[in-house]
């Protein structure tokens, strides 16, 4: 059976008909070895009643944060510290909404803002909420935080429809809850990784730049899934429009040369994870005034960047294992391999761009991560997924 022996859940419950299972949830987790406290939304109170949740879990209920006997009992910032996960299950197209917004106005909402703990979220919902484009932007937001996100799954819903928006079954929430924490509980701590995400941009003049599609989320979804696992993260981020992952320390930069600057003044480290799309050129100089439209071509003359991938690896204080990205359209492979020799690399993970579903802007990936003797192919998967496979390879070489 899964395993969670020891692991403090705190279960928010939100108001949808799925609130019944979370009842089924509660004893399943306790099952798996875990202790479980219940805070539930107004809304999940219509549903079920909290004696319910109280006789599975054995501890009180917590419904409101003006609850002063319970204030003076476990106050919710004490109890957003108790937890070792946050789960919530049903989460709710309006819950998700605040979560993905930082609201704190009801108890539920407050402890997750309150909490340092991992956040899982199992969503329940129509299926017509769960495909609005504000749902999808909304679990796009938390995911690109760390939050993990099981199912919903595919099904008969209450109003008598049929699509994606079932909460997954009890028991494949608390397998999926039991797998990442026994995969991967703090097997990072006492690690520094510096990772590097998003594009850099080359300024022409004021108001122009040379850039490239990179939104960062590879990046970000490293450096989420390494903090999460207990690593010292230092992020160094071209311009993107992300959230900073929990737990995350972030430098912003906007071209090569001060994402060079930022990656290498982080060092030592134990690893290096150059995501960045970072210019091979940049304009030679950048004008002063914005440049006019004078004639019927414009000739610019570009210069190379630092490569910062090349100068980690070649640092007195080299991290122990330095891993380089190659976005490449063809001969994949060939690239990559050449780009491992020549950087003096661990690993390259190599993505193919310029097609859907990977690469650039996606929220899925495909990697074949290459060493010197040998290959490894992740995905495709959603980029968060890939990111602990990745972490998996280069926490392997670290334990070598
Ligand atoms: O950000 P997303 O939208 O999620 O997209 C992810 C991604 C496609 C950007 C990512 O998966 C990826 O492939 N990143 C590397 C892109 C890239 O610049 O590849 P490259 O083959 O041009 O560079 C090879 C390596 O050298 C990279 O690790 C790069 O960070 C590094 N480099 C390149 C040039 C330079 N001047 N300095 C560098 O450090």
């Amino acid at each position: 059976m899964a395993s969670l022996t020891g692991q403090r859940v705190l279960l928010c419950v939100c108001g949808g008909i799925a609130a019944y299972k979370a009842v089924e949830l509660v004893r399943r987790l306790r099952d798996a070895g875990a202790l479980v406290r219940v805070a539930m939304t107004e809304g999940a109170q219509h549903f079920v009643g909290t004696a319910s949740f109280q006789a599975v879990s054995g501890e009180p209920v917590r419904t409101s944060l003006w609850d002063a006997a319970a204030e003076a009992a476990m106050g919710h910032i004490e109890l957003a510290r108790w937890a070792d996960r946050i789960l919530v299950a049903p989460a709710t197209a309006d819950t998700l909404a605040k979560l993905a917004h930082g609201f704190a106005d009801d108890l539920v909402t407050t402890l997750c803002l309150a909490t340092t703990a991992p956040m899982t979220v199992a969503p329940a919902m129509n299926h017509r909420m769960w495909l609005h484009p504000a749902t999808r932007a909304n679990l796009a937001l938390l995911r690109e935080r760390g939050v993990q996100v099981i199912g919903p799954v595919d099904g008969p819903l209450a109003e008598g429809e049929s699509g994606p928006g079932r909460l997954s079954e009890p028991e494949d929430i608390v397998a999926v809850l039991a797998r990442s924490a026994g995969a991967h509980a703090g097997d990072l701590a006492g690690l520094r990784l510096v990772v590097s995400a998003g594009p850099t941009y080359e300024d022409l003049d004021p108001v122009r730049y040379v850039g490239n599609r990179s939104s960062g989320k590879m990046g970000f979804a490293i450096a989420a899934a390494a903090a999460r696992r207990g690593a010292e993260v230092m992020l160094v981020a071209g311009p993107v429009s992300l959230a900073t992952p929990a737990g995350v320390t972030r430098i912003d930069v906007r071209s090569a040369a001060q994402l060079r600057d930022a990656v290498l003044a982080a060092l030592p480290a134990d690893a290096y994870i150059g995501a960045a799309a970072v210019a091979d050129y940049a304009p030679r100089a950048v004008a002063g005034n914005k440049i006019k439209k004078s004639s019927d071509t414009l000739t610019l003359e570009l210069v190379r960047t630092p490569d910062t991938l090349a100068e980690v690896a070649a640092s007195p204080s080299r991290p122990r294992c330095v891993v380089g990205f190659a976005a490449e359209t063809e001969e994949v492979e060939a690239h990559a391999r050449g780009k491992l020799q020549k950087k003096n690399l661990d690993l390259i993970a190599a993505n193919r761009v310029g097609v859907q579903g990977s690469g650039f802007e996606s929220d899925d990936n495909a990697l074949t991560v290459y060493s010197r003797d040998g290959a490894r192919a992740l995905g495709p998967a959603p980029k968060i997924r890939l990111a602990d496979e990745l972490l998996d390879l280069i926490a392997e070489r670290l334990r070598a």
